[in-house]
């Protein structure tokens, strides 16, 4: 912390090279911003984060912090200039936010709640663009939506490098393209979901959710990823029904916020009538239906009929990283110990 400045009147300590939104927002001071985020570098493309530096108009996410400078944040030319910004936003775009499923959960949205802006007029000519509904089985695509901020381009690079996002035209035919191609769908992505979540409008959304709940009706519970050794932590939303709508990466897990596709989206087999719900017993070349008892017992009675018949050695078992540390720990103690042999693996090796 070797740089000392003023920030509205209050004395704040940064570091050198750190900007000036960065130093507000690490003392609890908040500027208005829409293109910036933690996780990404500074793009300053909306302009929003605008303060006054010594008297000089200056974007807070790409002006570094200087010592002695005299930084103000909000007066009425500010606001004035933020709410005329957002009436920009807002009108180059196709915002209904009663039909849309941001409604509730759009920074965009609330910016311009706080900043009293009017829906644009009605008869403003608007360049419709066609949404990307289907192209992709995980992400919905709406560039009437977009506000051509960058994050999405950002996250895609910096935090899953794939970089299958960027902008493309000019001016007032700028928008933003996969890969080449105009849906998302046709490009390489992934479909980690890390564009989607980092989004601040309803521009890119998850299918999962579409026509299944709006934002103020989800609930939310943290769980674990049980697909891999990670352990990313995720936040679930389930909808009014209790049905599971969307998982978003949580910033304490290990993932710091970040999710493959698997943690992203595969949880529809919770919910799934083809899911299993009783163990099955094959008898007579069919399956049915049996209790855990009589499932355990016969695994036992099997087991013990090899190791009797031929060794313990003839034995082994191969763990999963679906599991805790805790369930793995008990299966190879299971088998060095019960069994008695040291056939034991796990498919993370693989
Ligand atoms: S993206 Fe935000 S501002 Fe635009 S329609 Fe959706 S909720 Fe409203
Ligand atoms: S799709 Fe979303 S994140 Fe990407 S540029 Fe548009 S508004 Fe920003
Ligand atoms: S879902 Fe992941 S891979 Fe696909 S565009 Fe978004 S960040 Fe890139
Ligand atoms: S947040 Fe600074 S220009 Fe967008």
């Amino acid at each position: 912390m070797n740089i000392e400045f003023i920030i509205d009147g209050k004395l704040i300590r940064a570091h050198k090279g750190q900007s000036i939104l960065k130093a507000a927002l690490l003392n609890g001071i908040d500027i208005p911003h829409l293109c910036y985020h933690e996780k990404l570098s500074a793009t300053g493309a909306c302009r929003l984060c605008i303060v006054k530096v010594n008297g000089m108009y200056k974007a807070s996410c790409t002006e570094p912090v200087a010592e002695g400078i005299d930084v103000v944040t909000y007066d009425e030319e500010l606001s004035m200039m933020r709410k005329e910004l957002l009436e920009m936003l807002l009108a180059e775009g196709d915002h209904n936010c009663l039909y849309c499923h941001s409604n509730g959960n759009c920074e965009l949205q609330n910016y311009c709640y706080q900043y009293n802006v009017e829906p644009p007029a009605k008869d403003l000519p608007k360049n419709i663009r066609e949404v990307d509904l289907t192209s992709s089985q995980g992400i919905k695509r709406d560039e009437n939506k977009c506000i051509l901020c960058g994050r999405c381009v950002k996250a895609c690079a910096e935090i899953q490098v794939n970089f299958v996002w960027d902008f493309a035209g000019r001016g007032s035919h700028a928008h933003l393209t996969s890969d080449m191609y105009e849906k998302i769908g046709d490009s390489s992505c992934i479909q980690c979901g890390t564009c989607v979540q980092l989004c601040p409008t309803g521009a890119l959304s998850f299918q999962t959710v579409l026509g299944r709940g709006m934002n103020w009706e989800l609930k939310k519970e943290s769980s674990i990823c049980i697909y891999c050794g990670v352990g990313c932590k995720i936040d679930f939303y389930t909808n009014k029904e209790g049905k599971l709508v969307k998982a978003m990466g949580n910033d304490e897990g290990p993932n710091k916020g970040h999710l493959c596709v698997k943690g992203r989206f595969g949880f529809d087999f919770v919910q799934s009538n083809k899911r299993l719900t009783t163990p099955l017993i094959k008898k007579n070349g069919k399956f049915e239906k049996a209790t855990w008892d009589e499932a355990l017992d016969l695994v036992a009675s099997k087991f013990g009929e090899i190791k009797e018949k031929s060794s313990p050695d003839a034995l082994m078992a191969f763990a999963s990283a679906k599991c805790t540390n805790e369930e793995n720990y008990l299966m190879q103690k299971f088998m060095r110990s019960v069994i008695g042999t040291n056939n034991i693996d796990h498919c993370a090796r693989l």
